[in-house]
């Protein structure tokens, strides 16, 4: 407890030194999201990384998330703690393979999840999060076809939600929601009869179906504070967990499945992130005409309010 202190204070000692801003995901531990300077979802979070002053960022989060706010922020030091922090949906696609897919698809819309990387984004015309990614499917006229990448459960979701047929889904997802069972969350309702059920949409179609809400993670806190309810099942990352019992003390959250961790939001400790700040690395760069291209498709996305 003491050297978790300790190392606390030198971080926010240093931050000020390097004029860094710390952001951090909610699924992250919770001492990292307690030095963080902002705590968020991964919207908030490249905003907040488009629109800072500070000469530096420190990403608690994961690759690609880092390298969103350097192509947001490319005059600013973008430091990712833990180098080895990746996405395994982010994986799931690349360059070389989206160009195959959309020589077959002309004409198609490409949006891809922000759960991509770089060189991704710049083959993709629109980017999306789950808290925006209906809004920014319905913003697409009807007639024209999509192809959503890379998450197949995401994709489904806003499918249904935009009524539309014509979207095509990458067969992508994320590794640690897609191990949560519709029979896990069936046996949490039973055991809190009066909890209300809140989904991520990185969730299976048929855990999906079970929700009370299904909502992005700052979404699903929204939603906790403003619900008459006092119990809630939660279905997403359990880092969230954390912020929850901040908000709403009162309130009763309980975790879907112990299953639901990521082990690369986990990777980044409070002695990573204090020896990126002495050292000023890993620092996460992107080359200048993948930046450019990237770039487009995140501004689309965040034009969209
Ligand atoms: P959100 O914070 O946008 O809900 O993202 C979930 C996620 O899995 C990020 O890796
Ligand atoms: Fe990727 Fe899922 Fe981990 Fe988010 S929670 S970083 S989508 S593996």
């Amino acid at each position: 407890q003491d050297k978790i202190q300790q190392l606390m204070e030198e971080i926010k000692v240093l931050k000020k030194q390097r004029r860094a801003i710390i952001l951090s995901h909610v699924y992250q531990r919770p001492e990292i999201q307690e030095v963080a300077d902002f705590v968020g979802d991964s919207l908030e979070l490249s905003r907040r990384a488009a629109e800072t002053d500070a000469e530096v960022i420190v990403f608690c989060g994961v690759h690609f998330m880092a390298e969103s706010a350097f192509i947001l922020s490319p005059d600013k030091i973008v430091l990712l703690p833990e180098q080895q922090a990746g996405c395994p949906m982010a994986d799931m696609v690349d360059a070389a393979s989206l160009k195959a897919r959309k020589e077959k698809m002309p004409g198609a819309v490409v949006v891809c999840y922000v759960n991509t990387s770089a060189e991704v984004k710049a083959e993709s015309d629109i980017a999306c999060t789950s808290a925006n990614a209906v809004k920014v499917i319905n913003s697409i006229p009807r007639d024209k076809p999509v192809l959503f990448i890379p998450d197949k459960n995401l994709g489904d979701y806003v499918a249904k939600k935009s009524g539309r047929n014509n979207i095509t889904v990458w067969e992508g997802y994320c590794t640690t929601h897609e191990r949560l069972s519709r029979a896990e969350v069936v046996a949490a309702k039973e055991e809190h009869p009066g909890a209300e059920v809140l989904v991520h949409p990185e969730c299976r179609p048929d855990v999906v179906e079970l929700a009370d809400a299904v909502a992005s993670t700052t979404g699903m806190l929204r939603y906790a504070g403003e619900s008459a309810a006092n119990e809630f099942i939660i279905c997403t990352e359990k880092g969230i967990l954390h912020q929850f019992h901040k908000r709403y003390p009162d309130k009763k959250f309980y975790p879907a499945s112990d299953k639901l961790v990521c082990p690369n939001m986990k990777a980044t400790t409070l002695d990573k992130v204090h020896r990126s700040l002495v050292t000023m690395e890993p620092q996460i760069t992107v080359a200048p005409e993948i930046r450019e291209r990237a770039l487009n498709c995140l501004e689309r996305m965040l034009a969209i309010k």
